[in-house]
């Protein structure tokens, strides 16, 4: 059972419940989560916190429970121990578009959103993912990248304070990918709200986060600041040192690099 409901996490309060000014605002506070699947924990005390605003990249290997941690943090998956707290306003998108076919393209975006959202609100967030004249097009007439961005303007027009992402680029081709990753950089950096982002690619991590956490036997096993500068290069060193430690971190031999090589985990 959960032993908290999610609630809003905005400026932490100290003990006595006064609020301390100078904190940065937590989006994401996960305490002693565990979450058990016929009596096996695939989370085990989990502690995670994330920053209000701050991009998140989250790595491991398959079957670790990335996904299981995510759809917890989206109030999809209830039945845990341990304290989660995350904002109200958050948003999930999947690795599979999930549109439903017999919807026109800004329904979709609009769909499971309280009393009557207009139009307009769709539009806004189709245009914000270069989709706006797609609006009226049926969910099977998208190329597989526009699919994925109708998805994210599902998730941007919930407005989120935090914005869980799994594996939303896994589908697609090298060049579609890179622009996708890059159309999640621009949302982030305009929106300013928290992302928790899963891949299996150490150079999209490395690209995008402000930190890379790395998950295994259930817990938060490994975390890296990535201070690089943005918009990041690949061909940097230092980025290249950042994507084998993690690689390593992974146990996964990093190949002989040539710079942009590409490094996928699992
Ligand atoms: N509903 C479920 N019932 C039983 N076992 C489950 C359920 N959901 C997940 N699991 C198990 O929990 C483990 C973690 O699954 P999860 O989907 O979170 O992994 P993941 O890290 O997201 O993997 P991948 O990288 O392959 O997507 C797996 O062993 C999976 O079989
Ligand atoms: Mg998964």
């Amino acid at each position: 059972m959960a032993t908290d409901v999610h609630r809003p996490v905005t400026t932490p309060a100290v003990p006595d419940g006064t609020v301390r000014p100078h904190e940065p605002a937590t989006a994401v506070r996960v305490d002693g989560l565990t979450r058990a699947f016929d009596g096996r924990p695939v989370i085990d005390r989990l502690h995670l916190d994330v920053r209000a605003g701050e991009f998140v990249a989250l790595l491991g290997r398959s079957g670790c429970g990335k996904s299981t941690l995510l759809r917890v943090l989206a109030g999809l998956d209830r039945d845990i121990e341990g304290t989660v707290l995350v904002p109200r306003r958050k948003a999930v998108a999947f690795q599979a578009p999930r549109l439903m076919p017999w919807k026109r393209v800004w329904r979709n975006v609009l769909l499971g959103l309280p009393g009557k959202p207009e139009r307009a609100r769709a539009e806004g967030a189709l245009a914000e993912v270069g989709l706006g004249h797609r609006a009226q097009a049926w969910p099977k007439t998208l190329s597989g990248g526009e699919a994925q961005r109708a998805s994210l303007a599902r998730a941007l027009v919930r407005e989120p304070d935090l914005l869980l992402l799994d594996e939303p680029f896994g589908a697609l081709d090298a060049l579609t990918r890179v622009k996708a990753q890059r159309l999640v950089d621009e949302l982030w950096q305009r929106r300013g709200c928290a992302v928790l982002l899963v891949t299996h690619d150490v150079e999209e991590a490395v690209l995008l986060a402000d930190r890379v956490l790395v998950m295994d036997e259930g817990v938060i096993a490994h975390e890296q600041r990535i201070e690089l500068p943005r918009s990041r290069d690949i061909a940097d060193p230092r980025f290249a040192a950042l994507r084998t430690g993690l690689l390593e971190r992974l146990g996964v031999e990093a190949p002989a690099a040539s710079p942009g090589a590409k490094a996928d985990a699992a």
